[in-house]
């Protein structure tokens, strides 16, 4: 059995600390060497030849290496690698499967923590602290905790009456599934292709291109691990090049995807129009969009929404499907609240990662810059709206977007209602006594549930607006930021446009990669 992990406790990186010099070792020596990233099947190298570069977000003219892209070749090579691995990964014994992630934990907690940290800051603009909690911390919990609820899935066994043996046999789907991760976080590029894989299934791990750096640092750890070849293949490339080859095959049974709401729709119909093609019917399980809240009570403290606020919205340069992005306030505390948020606000360090005070870098490539700085063009030239903080942008060295704070006399505004995925708060006053109407129009201006937070003092308010907003988020927050989930604390995912709910790092989501055998034997 896999004992009860803990959650890895952080390393501060205070000045005079050994961890400090150690990261910036690492920091240097991986800016010091560009690194050609291949796709790999079977645990072959492969070198495409249609490259992509990877740069530092934060400082585009640095080169981190080129990529090799996939393509339908590949693909197909990677389906065949699946079907060939799968077998002998699937009969071996859990607790081997199991111990692989263990190690692998180990080796991003162990030796390797330093530079798991500095592929994160580098190739995502993260800062140290941002990537010590999730390419260190978080990764390392997915890896430990799965290995421990598959433990508990397979302890959970049926009742036999006598002269029986009733058992159920928790095995791999037949076929080969597919993984599709973010940008945003290495933790969960990390963890969709593992958590397949833990479960017996073999897999093609198509990573963010704009990530990519961090990825492969991960697929690395996994194969020193000892994860064997072909159970993990891993396949950086266009959506469409390598999706459509996976989805036409007859062998698809799984896709676990984290990413945008379009992308998950797109590929679920292709899918369904597949459906008649496929062998086994493929496990679907989607985190998409958020349009997270702060909702805050006439008699929420100031301080506590304004820190919130702050960190729900700016921390991880606001590139979280979680991250607090509209926010309700009631009239009677917004002049104070506007006073203490916007002093917070002016104070944010934004810059370079590697100073290790900066409290934001940059976002992550020029769509991204794009898109958000269009939603800020938008409330700039809108009489609806007020830009109260930041507002600027400036690409010219890395892509960085100013911490904003837009007011809406609109509380459909458009910065209310659509995912921005950046550094972007919008604030909506409503009178006290128009409480009621507020918290309908918080349940329902978005088509998103994935995080929200309710502020209030006086608990029969509480349970009131839990009440009210028992769908409006998969993760919800008391009197805390809507942010910042933590494994085996709290299970993470939403509902409604936000995904399919199935809790990244629980059971529940592990039970969907697994297909259940209900044996019986007379005794
Ligand atoms: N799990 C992260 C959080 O809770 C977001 O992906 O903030």
């Amino acid at each position: 059995e896999v004992p009860k992990p803990y959650n890895e406790p952080y390393l501060s990186y205070a000045p005079g600390t050994p961890e400090r010099d150690k990261l910036k070792q690492a920091l240097s020596e991986l800016r010091a060497k560009e690194v050609e990233i291949p796709v790999i099947i079977g645990g072959k190298r492969i070198f495409t030849g249609r490259t992509q570069d990877v740069v530092m977000p934060h400082n585009h003219k640095h080169k981190l290496g080129v990529v090799h892209k996939a393509g339908p070749e590949e693909v197909k090579l990677a389906i065949a690698s699946c079907l060939e691995a799968r077998e002998a990964w699937a009969n071996m014994p859990w607790e081997h499967r199991a111990s692989i992630l263990l190690k692998a934990a180990d080796i991003i907690t162990g030796p390797e923590r330093y530079r798991a940290n500095a592929a994160t800051m580098l190739g995502q603009s993260k800062t140290p602290h941002q990537s010590e909690i999730e390419a260190v911390g978080e990764l390392a919990d997915f890896f430990r905790f799965n290995a421990y609820y598959l433990t508990r899935i397979m302890g959970d066994q049926p009742s036999s009456p006598k002269e029986t043996w009733n058992r159920v046999e928790y095995r791999g789907l037949e076929g080969f599934m597919f993984a599709v991760t973010p940008f945003n976080f290495t933790a969960i590029a990390g963890n969709l292709p593992t958590s397949m894989a833990l479960c017996g299934n073999a897999v093609i791990w198509k990573p963010a291109t704009s990530s990519v750096y961090s990825s492969y640092f991960v697929m690395e750890v996994l194969e020193r691990a000892g994860m064997p070849p072909g159970v993990i293949n891993f396949l950086p490339g266009d959506g469409a090049d390598v999706g459509d080859a996976v989805f036409a095959d007859p062998n698809l049974c799984g896709l676990q995807f984290t990413g945008s709401t379009g992308t998950f729709q797109r590929m679920w119909h292709t899918i369904g129009s597949n459906i008649q093609n496929y062998k086994t019917y493929p496990r679907i399980v989607g985190e998409t969009g958020g349009k997270d809240f702060i909702f805050m009570h006439p008699t929420a403290d100031v301080r506590e929404v304004s820190v919130a606020a702050l960190r729900g919205a700016f921390e991880f340069q606001g590139q979280k499907c979680s991250a607090a992005s509209r926010m309700y306030v009631p009239a009677s505390k917004w002049d104070a609240l506007r006073e203490d948020l916007l002093a917070e606000v002016a104070q944010i360090k934004m810059g370079d990662v590697e100073e290790f005070d900066t409290f934001m870098g940059a976002v992550i490539d020029k769509k991204a810059f794009d898109s958000i700085t269009q939603y800020i063009d938008h409330a700039k030239g809108s009489d609806e709206a007020e830009i109260l903080a930041g507002g600027r942008y400036d690409d010219s060295v890395g892509f960085f977007v100013e911490p904003t704070v837009i007011l809406t006399s609109n509380p459909r505004f458009k910065t209310m209602e659509e995912e921005i995925f950046g550094p972007v708060l919008t604030i909506y006053v409503y009178e006290d006594d128009k409480l009621d109407e507020a918290l309908t129009l918080c349940d329902t201006t978005s088509p998103y549930a994935l995080t929200g937070a309710i502020f209030a003092k006086d608990r029969y308010a509480v349970t009131m607006m839990a009440d009210r907003l028992r769908h409006a988020a998969g993760n919800f927050y008391i009197n805390d930021k809507p942010t910042g989930a933590i494994v085996d604390q709290q299970p993470f995912g939403g509902g409604r446009a936000s995904g399919t709910n199935d809790k990244a790092g629980s059971m529940q989501n592990l039970l969907r990669w697994l297909s259940a055998r209900s044996i019986k034997e007379n005794l």
